[in-house]
């Protein structure tokens, strides 16, 4: 089975095995046909992958639906199948009524997806609306429950991507979100946009259509340019190598962290090394955001890890920092 069409980097790799999951309870009838005994993958959108060679073992793409909520005093809870694209249930909940998702309108991927890597933008995280999920666990062929403590949420990280990596299948998640329209534009982008469009009483839909208009002037659209959003985290160093880098690299932007630490834009490192708008044969760094990576032309996912090689030993040469990849590797 070719995967071009199933990772929005749009690398043409093969599959062994392909597997549609429209109901949770597929996960046991596979279970029982040991299908998580030998390699498998599962995905969403796969807007968070790049495959580098054929994948041999059994792809399982999550389509499962459904949608319902329940009020509760100043909060309701609604709860998605994993296989709805995010974007969809974001606008699914503003058209209720419902706020606290609207800063993360447009985000690529799907609902189960969206705890994995604690997706964020604009202010908001997954973690800040995150209730529970219900995961299949492939080892023991048991469904359970995950509250939020338990999914160690961080920066575009959760237990699902660390001491469980690979373990579990999300089919559902709920989320709490709010009935009373509060928003939050805290975020400089969000303020200008909302001044320019002369709204000063902005409703959460009013905050996703300008969220969304953001996004789409900075960020490639993965229909058209395949890619996968930001390539890399900001990264994290510490109080003191920070002070070290401030004072070679005043403009350095960065966020202050609680602990003393301090996030730095990615985007701008990689920029300053001159690689924004640049490419290395079939593959390119986005001109409108360098912290994302784009296939150009056909590219093989060896052509994208190869410039995003390229890309972390000229940031560590020139600052001392190693980029992280934020995209998982296949
Ligand atoms: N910047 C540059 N040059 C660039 C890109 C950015 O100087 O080429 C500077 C910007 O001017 C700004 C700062 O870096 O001062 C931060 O840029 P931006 O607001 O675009 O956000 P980001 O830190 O680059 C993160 C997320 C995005 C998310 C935005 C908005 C990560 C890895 N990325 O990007 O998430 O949309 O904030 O909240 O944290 C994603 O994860 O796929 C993603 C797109």
């Amino acid at each position: 089975v070719s995967l071009e069409k199933y990772n929005t980097f749009r690398i043409a790799v093969n599959a062994d095995r392909f597997y549609k999951l429209t109901a949770a309870s597929q996960l046991t009838e596979l279970y029982n046909q040991q299908v998580f005994k030998s390699k498998f993958l599962v995905t969403g959108a796969g807007s968070n992958i790049l495959y580098t060679k054929d994948f041999d073992g059994s792809i399982i793409k999550n389509e499962i639906q459904g949608i319902s909520y329940r009020i509760a005093q100043q909060a309701v809870y609604v709860t998605a199948g994993a296989g709805i694209v995010w974007n969809d249930f974001v606008w699914y909940c503003i058209n209720e009524g419902f706020s606290g998702i609207e800063n993360m309108a447009l985000i690529p991927g799907t609902v189960g997806a969206s705890p994995i890597q604690n997706i964020g933008a604009y202010g908001t995280e997954l973690m800040d609306i995150f209730d529970h999920c219900i995961a299949f666990n492939t080892v023991t062929g048991a469904f359970e429950r995950f509250e939020n403590a338990d999914c160690a949420f961080s920066y575009r990280d959760s237990i699902f991507k660390t001491t469980y990596k690979g373990q579990y299948i999300i089919t559902e998640v709920t989320f709490k979100l709010a009935t009373n329209a509060a928003v939050n534009t805290s975020y400089g982008a969000i303020q200008q946009e909302l001044v320019a469009r002369g709204i000063e009483r902005p409703t959460p839909k009013d905050v996703a259509e300008v969220v969304s208009s953001i996004r789409v002037n900075k960020l490639p659209d993965p229909s058209t340019i395949g890619n996968a959003g930001s390539f890399f985290k900001n990264p994290l160093i510490s109080q003191a190598q920070f002070e070290t880098l401030i004072q070679e690299f005043p403009q350095v932007i960065h966020y202050p962290m609680a602990d003393g630490a301090q996030k730095i834009a990615a985007g701008w490192l990689i920029e300053q090394c001159g690689w924004k708008g640049k490419s290395l044969g079939p593959a390119g760094v986005w001109p409108n955001q360098a912290l994302v990576l784009v296939n150009l032309n056909h590219a093989t996912g060896s052509d994208i890890w190869n410039l995003s090689a390229q890309i972390i030993s000229d940031v560590a040469a020139k600052f001392n920092i190693e980029l992280e990849r934020e995209v998982n590797i296949f």
